[in-house]
């Protein structure tokens, strides 16, 4: 494994993914308007998927609601020193199974097609200035209960967005690490 100097060493990927990191101290203070939120919310909805199944949901929670409150109440310790002051927690819900059956499975690609509405999402926020720290140190059965997540949707991740009051590597949490495998070790030969 090589040290990531993102941004610094010569890149020819776009600035904005170049400089991205998943920060670890959020502005407290900042608040998203709800056309910020959904311009967010839009982005994940105009991502691709298998066969257009769109296997994805999510609850939307601004620092200081009711929402807000129900999920800071899940967060595992290490989140909970951080995640909380971002000016929003969006919870990403993926459509696991068919409804009404116990395994029959919905989309052989829900985790993949989430991610990448997910990934969209955050790409929209680096455009409109706002970082994301996407994470899973919460307690899922207790978020899957607080909301009623009936069993065919899974919920798998969270992501907090704002904006960083520290630069990317300026502090070290034990969720990450920001080391990267070269070109090379990447691609298969
Ligand atoms: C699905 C997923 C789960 C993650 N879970 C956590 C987590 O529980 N706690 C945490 O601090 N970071 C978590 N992260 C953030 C990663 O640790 C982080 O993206 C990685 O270390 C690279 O750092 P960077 O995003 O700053 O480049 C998660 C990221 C993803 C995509």
């Amino acid at each position: 494994m090589t040290q990531c100097h993102v941004p610094d060493e010569p890149t020819i990927i776009h600035p904005a993914l170049a400089g991205r990191y998943s920060p670890v101290r959020f502005n407290s203070t900042l608040t998203l308007t709800t056309a910020e939120v959904h311009a967010l919310l839009d982005a994940a909805r105009h991502a691709p998927s298998a066969g257009n199944s769109q296997p994805w949901k999510f609850i939307v929670a601004r620092r200081g609601d009711a929402n807000h409150q129900r999920i800071v109440r899940r967060l595992a310790r290490s989140s909970s020193l951080w995640a909380p002051a971002a000016s929003l927690l969006v919870v990403n819900l993926a459509h696991t199974l068919v409804e009404g059956t116990a395994d029959w499975e919905y989309s052989e690609f829900a985790h993949y097609d989430l991610g990448q509405a997910v990934a969209h999402m955050t790409f929209q926020g680096l455009a409109m200035g706002l970082a994301a720290h996407q994470f899973r140190a919460f307690d899922r059965d207790g978020i899957t209960s607080d909301f009623v997540i009936p069993h065919h949707w899974e919920v798998t991740s969270i992501t907090a967005f704002g904006t960083a009051t520290h630069a990317a590597g300026e502090l070290a949490s034990s969720g990450t690490s920001r080391e990267r495998m070269s070109l090379d070790e990447i691609i298969w030969s």
